[in-house]
């Protein structure tokens, strides 16, 4: 048996401390997979434990974790307190006499992570150093050798659909700054992500919920599409679809709505606010408002959802949602997570609650003009004082000022400084914020300008957008209604 140093040093440790543990020789030719070492072994995946060493900014920690999970990089980053997690290069490793693919469980100088999911097996295989060999041991015995802290980082879910991400931006009219700050930015960040499968629609289906325009509609919704390209969301990276051409939502909607209760959705926030708002339109579509939304995610199994606070409630059904159809029929759809967006809270012009198309005079759309974004601004009330703790229309400026001088953040601490020193003008700061969110939106209005004229290419990328995403949406629909027991064969 030939060994490298690092496993020769290894077995003495574990022989030293007396634990149970064996080596296997594998084949020449075996692949470096995991998956293949199991297959050689005759064992599940859940019966391999990898090694990875990841690079944080206090340094490198090596983790330690069962083959058929995965880690949740929220959860990882919370348990070891940083900010930045990535793959420690072949240098990094090389310092600690270690290679990618085959680090052994302990014999090295890094902090130790272990994934509790680890110890809920008696054996496990894991790595030895020789990439020809595994070593198989109880975790429980190995915990006492390498010291390795217990924690819950990893999740188990399948692992296609974990990177996916869906979400979507209702028709009612052009984007505003809240959408551009809140959700288009938040979509963009996760689409130009290379860990993340990003799926983005205009909901039609929801915009009919509530009272609305017929004969506007398509031409909102199409706005919307040229809005999310012009902003860079890019047909070759994300898919961009309208809502209602993948009918698979509403079919799974209905399926849904099997596992929820008539006094659940009754007692939703949301729905409460909107029939106090509509009382002629308390529809059965508008109670439904949220399992459809389960349904658009679900259907991708999208687990992570870039959106504003203000949709939590409806997220915590989807995940109740997806807990009953994984209990009772046995399935494995994910419980999506809300993506938060650093811009998701814009506040109205009114100086009053959020940014919405639906109170007049609180918002900008991205296509307005510098003439009518001075305007607007102008008309945030301010107070005749200045200093102090900042309020209403005040704040409202300053968190604007905030969001678009990110570039040049010496800006926004000159005005601070000015409002602190009670000698800001509230004009100059208006009027230098106007063209502060002009200059970010000039580009975006220049490219929505050609996209209205690119007729062919946007019908293009609207048609190719739902096929794409009726391909995923029909697979997941199909082992619903299988499991389900609805699924016939008469064909
Ligand atoms: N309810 C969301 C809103 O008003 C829009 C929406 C519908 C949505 N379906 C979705 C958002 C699915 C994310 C995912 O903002």
């Amino acid at each position: 048996m030939t060994m490298s140093d690092l496993m020769d040093k290894i077995k003495k440790q574990l022989d030293q401390a007396g634990i149970k543990h064996e080596f296997t020789k594998l084949p020449d030719d075996i692949s470096m997979e995991v998956e293949a070492h199991m297959k050689f072994h005759g064992r599940a995946l859940k019966f391999a434990m990898t090694n990875m060493v990841l690079k944080t900014e206090k340094g490198l920690v090596v983790i330690q974790k069962r083959g058929d999970t995965q880690i949740d990089n929220k959860k990882l980053k919370a348990l070891l307190n940083i900010k930045r997690l990535s793959l420690a290069s072949e240098d990094d490793l090389k310092k600690f006499g270690l290679a990618p693919g085959i680090v052994p469980p302990l014999g090295y100088d890094i902090p130790i992570y272990m994934d509790k999911r680890v110890l809920e097996q008696e054996e496990v295989y894991t790595g030895t150093g020789d990439r020809l060999f595994t070593l198989k041991l109880s975790p429980d015995d190995l915990i006492k050798l390498n010291k390795a802290t217990i924690g819950d980082f990893t999740k188990l879910e399948d692992t296609q659909s974990t990177g996916r991400v869906l979400s979507g931006i209702r028709a009612t009219g052009k984007l505003h700054l809240g959408n551009y700050l809140g959700a288009v930015k938040g979509f963009l960040e996760l689409q130009n992500d290379p860990n993340y499968q990003t799926f983005y629609m205009v909901v039609d289906l929801h915009t009919v919920t509530t009272p609305y325009d017929e004969k506007a509609l398509k031409e909102s919704v199409r706005n919307i599409i040229i809005d999310y390209l012009a902003c860079g969301l890019d047909p070759d990276k994300s898919t961009l679809f309208i809502q209602s051409m993948v009918p698979e939502h509403i079919e799974l909607a209905y399926l849904f709505s099997t596992v929820m209760t008539v006094a659940r959705m009754q007692h939703l926030p949301t729905f409460k606010e909107k029939a106090k708002q509509y009382p002629e339109n308390v529809s059965m579509a508008l109670l439904n408002y949220p399992v459809l939304m389960a349904a658009d995610i679900l259907v991708y199994k999208a687990g992570l959802v870039p959106v504003g606070i203000d949709q939590e409630p409806h997220l915590e059904i989807a995940r109740e949602i997806a807990r009953k159809m994984n209990d009772q029929y046995n399935l494995n759809l994910p419980e999506p997570e809300r993506f938060a967006t650093a811009g998701e809270y814009i506040p109205s012009l009114t100086g009053e609650g959020k940014m919405s198309k639906s109170i007049e005079g609180s918002y900008i759309n991205i296509t307005d003009d510098l003439e009518t974004i001075r305007k607007k601004i102008r008309s945030v009330p301010t107070s005749s004082e200045v200093g102090g703790e900042k309020q209403g229309g005040v704040a409202v400026l300053f968190s604007l000022l905030e969001a678009f001088t990110k570039n040049s953040p010496e800006e926004y601490k000159k005005f601070d400084e000015l409002y602190n020193n009670k000698s800001l003008k509230y004009v100059e700061l208006k009027d230098f914020l106007a063209e502060a969110i002009y200059e970010e939106l000039k580009p975006i209005q220049e490219r929505i300008k050609i996209l209205e004229k690119d007729t062919e290419y946007v019908d293009q990328v609207i048609k190719e957008g739902a096929q794409k995403a009726r391909q995923v949406a029909s697979e997941t629909l199909t082992e619903i209604k299988k499991a389900m027991g609805i699924d016939y064969d008469y064909n």
